[in-house]
């Protein structure tokens, strides 16, 4: 049994933001996991440890085998399954994965001994903000940002000195189940810190010439960002 998450969490992917007969076909008729990967997302589910779904695999499974980036960083492994997926689809990738949960860390070594078996993924453990400033300036083509959804705005101007210019930014779970295009008095109290996150990283990043921005309605909404100049500059507002 896995105690870092409860049956109530993962809560928003439970409010599907498209057509839910839609997000069922596309769980269920894009290319399913086989082996290994099958096995951990079986687990994962059964646990109710919050991985990508299903729509999510597909579109990376794509993304790395097209753009076969060189050098990957993702923060928040869980258990290592989005990472095991991308080192799987791009096989000459170097992986970067940042987890700080002791629980989920013992998931994650395990199973990057049994199944990382081009040894291509370096799990970094602790707390991703203290990590980040050791990692390489301009040195990752693919970030894909997968942990806390307040932080984002607060992690994403270290993420930005350590991705080459050009190279992209992949950000899950913006939507928050439809509340941040809600007003925030509509916004249960509980979820104000995240929606107030999340319009932080749209304003300072949808319309910045310093990046090219889409939001693309997968999953609970993932947010990508290409960085056009090696100085991003990012306007956060103190809210
Ligand atoms: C949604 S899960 C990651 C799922 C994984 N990417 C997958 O799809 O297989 C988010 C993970 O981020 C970790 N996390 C959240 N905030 C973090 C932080 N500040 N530093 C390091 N890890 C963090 C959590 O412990 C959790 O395991």
């Amino acid at each position: 049994m896995v105690e870092s998450y409860s049956q109530n969490a993962n809560h928003n992917m439970r409010r599907p933001v498209v057509k839910e007969d839609i997000v069922e076909m596309m769980r269920t008729r894009q290319a399913q996991n086989k082996g290994f990967l099958k096995e951990l997302e079986d687990f994962a589910r059964r646990e109710n440890i919050p991985i990508i779904p299903h729509e999510t695999v597909a579109y990376f499974r794509l993304l790395m085998q097209t753009l076969q980036p060189q050098h990957i960083l993702e923060i928040g492994a869980a258990i290592g399954y989005s990472a095991l997926l991308m080192a799987e689809n791009s096989p000459h990738s170097q992986i970067s994965t940042i987890e700080r949960n002791p629980e989920m860390l013992s998931f994650a070594r395990e199973n990057l001994k049994q199944f990382d078996r081009r040894k291509q993924i370096n799990l970094l453990e602790g707390e991703a903000l203290e990590i980040l400033p050791e990692l390489p300036d301009d040195h990752f083509d693919f970030v894909f940002m997968d942990s806390a959804k307040s932080k984002y705005i607060v992690f994403l101007p270290e993420v930005l000195k350590k991705v080459k210019v050009g190279g992209l930014i992949v950000i899950d779970d913006v939507f928050q189940g439809g509340d941040v295009v809600k007003d925030i008095s509509e916004i249960r109290r509980g979820q104000r810190t995240i929606y107030r996150g999340l319009q932080k990283l749209f304003d300072a990043t949808l319309d910045n010439p310093h990046l090219t921005a889409s939001l693309l309605s997968i999953s609970d909404g993932l947010l990508m960002l290409r960085k056009n100049v090696e100085n991003v500059h990012l306007e956060i507002e103190e809210i």
